[in-house]
């Protein structure tokens, strides 16, 4: 009996309205199994009883089934209501939500070299996560060179600004998309500080309707410098996933992104290389290891996180970018499925995580 046994068995349980089931939800939390026993907490948002004991009964049912009657089930009941997105009234006022209210996860992008593929791996990811049915959102915090509002065909769209004056994300190939593009001068962001940064990254995550969101992917700017730890810090992120190129200077930088991260405390889900080796199309059994090859599986496996897989430098995939068609929405691609399975890894590697995550503390926001 293994934690990855039990959840593919909660995945079975359904939450009626959504249609989710409670692992994607994040409600299992705690999760551990020892001697035979199987115990975790039910973090359910604004329950009533007769819902809760609905859930919890159905969860007995099915691990039951799966791990025979005489397993010992040790399942309680918790609800936090301000971290999964209730509405707090403070003297008959709505209080401003939370930033990531209703997103059940928010993992970033980053690397620590820029030019190594970022973009093209956090948008890829996003249009296969919403292919495989999540809902997902892509927000491009990239002050420097925003590439979200191209690669996704949307370089003159401007998002519009509800009655309630909230932002509407854009939405193509069914991901919601927001980009710092759509919104301000390219040419003028170098003189961005910090603390406009930190606004518009807040702005971007409280002020947005992305309505409920499986996930949110967040592109960050290239490096580790004080504008990336300053974003890192005003984010709930649940995770990073850091974008090298097999090359030696892409790897100490790489290096550097993991260490940022850990100092932040925000779990580095793993590391992806990108341009791993090109294959031409006439010799499609050659791989040439045009940056080196397995740099970023060594540097992963040096620095204790998790090695996410290869994705070879294509022409398809830079066509494709340029085109506003992330190369994933054409399923001709080999590479396309490459990306697929490293967003469907990702999505386990999450899921795992969230249930072993206490119930009842928040992911810390520092405030620099
Ligand atoms: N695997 C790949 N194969 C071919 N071209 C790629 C690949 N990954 C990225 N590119 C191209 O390299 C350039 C830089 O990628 P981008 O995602 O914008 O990098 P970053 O966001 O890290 O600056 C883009 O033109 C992109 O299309
Ligand atoms: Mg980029």
């Amino acid at each position: 009996m293994q934690i990855d046994q039990v959840l593919e068995a909660l995945r079975s349980v359904i939450e009626p309205e959504s249609g989710k089931n409670i692992v994607r939800l994040g409600w299992v939390r705690e999760l551990t199994i020892e001697a035979g026993k199987i115990r975790f907490i039910l973090l359910i948002p604004d329950p009533t009883l007769s819902f809760s004991s609905e859930v919890e009964s159905a969860c007995r049912r099915t691990l039951g089934n799966q791990f025979g009657t005489d397993v010992v089930l040790d399942i309680s009941i918790d609800s936090d209501m301000i971290d999964l997105g209730m509405d707090l009234q403070i003297d008959g006022q709505e209080a401003k939500p939370e930033p990531g209210e209703g997103i059940t996860n928010i993992i970033a992008v980053a690397s620590g070299k820029g030019g190594v593929g970022k973009s093209t791996v956090a948008s890829n990811l996003a249009v296969a996560l919403a292919g495989a049915g999540f809902d997902v959102g892509l927000v491009d915090v990239d002050i420097y060179g925003p590439s979200i509002p191209t690669m996704f065909g949307l370089e003159t769209a401007k998002p519009r600004v509800n009655d309630q004056r909230r932002i509407i994300p854009l939405e193509k190939y069914g991901v919601k998309l927001l980009s710092m593009g759509f919104l301000v001068d390219p040419d003028k962001a170098v003189i961005w500080r910090g603390p406009m940064v930190t606004s518009a990254v807040k702005q971007f995550l409280s002020d947005t309707e992305w309505g409920k969101l499986d996930f949110l992917i967040m592109d960050l700017p290239p490096g580790t410098g004080d504008i990336q730890l300053t974003i890192v810090q005003t984010v709930p992120l649940n995770g990073a996933v850091i974008v090298s190129t097999p090359q030696r200077v892409a790897l100490a930088d790489a290096r550097k992104g993991v260490g940022m991260f850990n100092q932040v405390h925000v779990p580095v889900l793993g590391i992806v290389e990108n341009m791993a080796y090109f294959t031409p199309p006439e010799l499609p059994e050659k791989k040439y290891y045009l940056f080196g090859q397995g740099g970023a599986r060594a540097l992963a496996s040096e620095l204790d996180v998790p090695f996410l897989g290869e994705i070879p430098l294509t022409q398809s995939v830079r066509e494709n970018a340029d085109q506003g068609t992330p190369v994933v929405t054409d399923p001709t691609q080999p590479v396309a499925a490459t990306f697929t399975e490293i967003a469907l890894d990702l999505v386990d590697r999450v899921e795992a995580r969230n249930a072993l995550r206490p119930a009842t503390q928040k992911i810390d926001i520092l405030h620099g």
